[in-house]
């Protein structure tokens, strides 16, 4: 475990090259190198080209070297939205859903967040950090190298920063780099039921700065909803988080149409997320001010709701971004495959954007787009290598795992038996 990898001989090195977001047509182009070869050298990308111009590294025996012969090579996938560190499933809920009930209706009626609210609260840390390490070890094997992961299940100032306290040792002691996002607003408590104005002002006064001035998370999010917290609400909590130095992302227009797009655009958030009530506007102005649509397919999957407007979306010049959104409500599921397969069959993306959205894309909604989030010299070593020729069978594949390897920085983490 030095950093020291050689690939050879893929039969495709899809690059996704690039330092920035990528909008409208550009997400279509993934810059491949056929018949490529990769050098990663204490952890970062000194070659990426043509087999025929590898260049022999001097000290040849300190490298692993993977023949890729028959394989397809793509940077590590950036699952940019998830809530991986709560304890408490829903699986009941799952099955109410299925006989009628809607998602805002087991919330308003005390399930749904707060009922995984309840339960992470009870939980110590150190059953948060297996269960957390355990989602991270699964998301590995799809060929998650980066992800980012959301508080918003403690909603008190203790367990939120618990949460956050969790990412941040994961984070050191787990090969996955987790970009951790504050989201003390993801439901109103019932410390507060009847003032959602006084939960806002709390978390502003009280959570967030202890959030920032521990370095504990990089984004504030919040869910701005019909029913949970207004446009309003959220631009006094977000405007407050930027001054403070946070990334914006929210969860935007994904129930009810409020105007979260039109906010994201006017707050210059780096992202927006969901967004499956976004408008004609919402969209132009996100696409003008170069917000991120980060768009969530497994929960509108599994909420039967209609999915985001992807195709539109890029059509008018977004850029789009994919996550899993894995939690264990809305959307409990980490697979890659299924979300990329979702996003071409009901969004109308092509599998070139669906690849994008999952690489440079979803690097760029997290900020990390010249680290990261493509196969560039200079970018980190973290790379796919799938079992099939062709990037095309990932979403083909519906559901099913096509990563036979994961590298991270250099060293080999994941390798399907
Ligand atoms: O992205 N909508 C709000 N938050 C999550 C769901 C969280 C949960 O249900 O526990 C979402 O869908
Ligand atoms: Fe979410």
């Amino acid at each position: 475990m030095n950093g020291n990898i050689i690939i050879k001989n893929a039969v495709e090195l899809v690059t996704c090259s690039g330092h920035t977001a990528k909008s409208g047509e550009a997400m279509s182009e993934l810059f491949i190198i056929k018949n490529g070869a990769l050098v990663i050298e204490k952890g970062i990308i000194t070659y990426a080209g043509s087999q025929k111009n590898l260049p022999t590294p001097s000290a040849l025996e300190q490298f692993t070297i993977i023949d890729a012969e028959n394989k397809s090579v793509l940077p590590g996938f950036v699952d940019s939205h998830t809530h991986f560190v709560f304890s408490g499933y829903r699986a009941e809920e799952f099955s109410w859903r299925l006989r009628g009930d809607s998602y805002m209706d087991i919330m308003n009626r005390g399930g749904g967040i707060n009922s995984t609210v309840k339960a992470t609260r009870e939980t110590p840390k150190e059953e948060l950090l297996k269960t957390g390490k355990q989602r991270l070890d699964s998301m590995l094997t799809f060929g998650v190298t980066t992800v980012e992961g959301k508080s918003g299940y403690g909603l008190d100032l203790e367990t939120e920063i618990k949460q956050l306290e969790v990412m941040r040792t994961l984070n050191q002691n787990h090969v996955m780099d987790i970009v951790p996002t504050f989201l003390g607003a993801h439901a109103i408590p019932p410390e507060f039921k009847d003032s959602a104005d006084n939960y806002i002002e709390f978390i502003i006064d009280k959570v967030l700065p202890l959030v920032v001035n521990n370095k504990l998370a990089e984004f504030c999010d919040i869910f701005c909803e019909q029913n949970v917290f207004s446009i309003e609400q959220s631009r006094r909590l977000l405007t407050k988080a930027k001054q403070l130095g946070l990334g914006v992302k929210f969860h935007a227009d994904e129930i009810v149409h409020l105007g979260g797009a039109e906010l994201a655009a006017e707050l210059q958030a780096v992202s927006a997320d969901h967004l499956l009530q976004a408008s004609d506007e919402g969209i132009h102005k996100m696409a003008k001010e170069g917000v991120i649509a980060t768009l969530l397919p497994g929960t509108a999957f599994g909420l039967k709701e209609p999915y985001a407007r992807g195709r539109y979306m890029i059509d008018r010049g977004c850029a789009v971004a994919l996550a899993t959104d894995l939690n264990p409500g809305s959307c409990f599921t980490e697979s890659i495959p299924l979300i990329m397969a979702l996003a071409t069959l009901y969004m109308g993306l092509s599998i070139e954007e669906v690849i994008t959205a999952f690489t440079i894309n979803g690097a760029a909604a997290l900020s990390r787009q010249s680290s990261i989030g493509s196969l560039d010299v200079g970018k980190q070593g973290d790379v796919v290598i799938l079992e099939h020729p062709s990037y095309l069978f990932i979403p083909y594949h519906m559901g099913v795992n096509s990563v036979e390897t994961v590298i991270k920085r250099g060293d080999v983490v994941y390798t399907k038996l």
